[in-house]
């Protein structure tokens, strides 16, 4: 079983996904954490966010173990992350990656942005979660004022529509609903009912 949960920034996705994996034994993918680690790496190693070449060479020798998991969820490594993303041969250097843990024998559930189009088109449930931008804004702020980043509440929505746009504007694989994709609103919804709605509508859909 395949399961491709695909979505916007701070909509709940990786909770959701996190959560559906341990109930289904599956194994998960969160591939947002390989942009983030590309965007770090570059970074880190003083590599302009635009020079697809060394982007490409750095993602294609990415070793998640060089990274620790508080400087990959930084809003600095997000936004790095959406920078290099936009580039095709940084996504076609983690395509095979991605690819193969999708086919894995024994399934596997796979979070991110174009899982459901790109990655695993042929998955069994596709969902994609998604909620209004005030509330998103104030999850993300939220997550950040807790890792101890200063930030205002408008600062956070306004970096979350331009990751959006940039998201959603690029040429290769945009972040996209599938058209086979059934949508998860959790804008009104807590963590828990947002887990119980996802849970239901990949039962509906085995
Ligand atoms: O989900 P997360 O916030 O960790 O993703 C960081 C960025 O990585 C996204 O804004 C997006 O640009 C990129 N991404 C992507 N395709 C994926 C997963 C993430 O382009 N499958």
């Amino acid at each position: 079983m395949i399961i491709a949960i695909d979505g916007t920034t701070a909509s709940g996705k990786g909770t959701i996904a996190k959560r559906l994996a341990a109930h289904y034994g599956l194994p998960h993918m969160d591939t947002g954490r390989l942009y983030r680690a590309v965007g770090v790496a570059a970074m880190k190693q003083g590599v302009p966010l635009d020079e697809a070449g060394p982007l490409s060479d750095i993602a294609r020798m990415l070793d998640l173990s060089d990274f620790i998991e508080h400087e990959l969820r930084s809003a600095e490594a997000g936004k790095a992350a959406s920078v290099v993303a936009a580039i095709p041969s940084v996504r076609q250097a983690l395509f095979e990656l991605q690819r193969a843990f999708a086919t894995r024998e024994g399934g596997a559930l796979l979070d991110g942005r174009d899982i459901g189009t790109v990655i695993a088109p042929d998955a069994d449930v596709k969902l994609w979660v998604d909620a209004d931008v005030p509330q998103r804004g104030e999850r993300r702020w939220k997550e950040l004022i807790g890792h101890g980043e200063d930030v205002t509440l408008d600062q956070v929505i306004e970096q979350l529509k331009i990751r959006d746009a940039r998201d959603q504007g690029r040429t290769d694989a945009p972040a996209a609903m599938a058209d086979d994709a059934i949508l998860i609103d959790t804008t009104d919804l807590t963590i828990e009912a947002a887990v119980e709605r996802a849970m239901a509508a990949v039962e509906a859909a085995l």
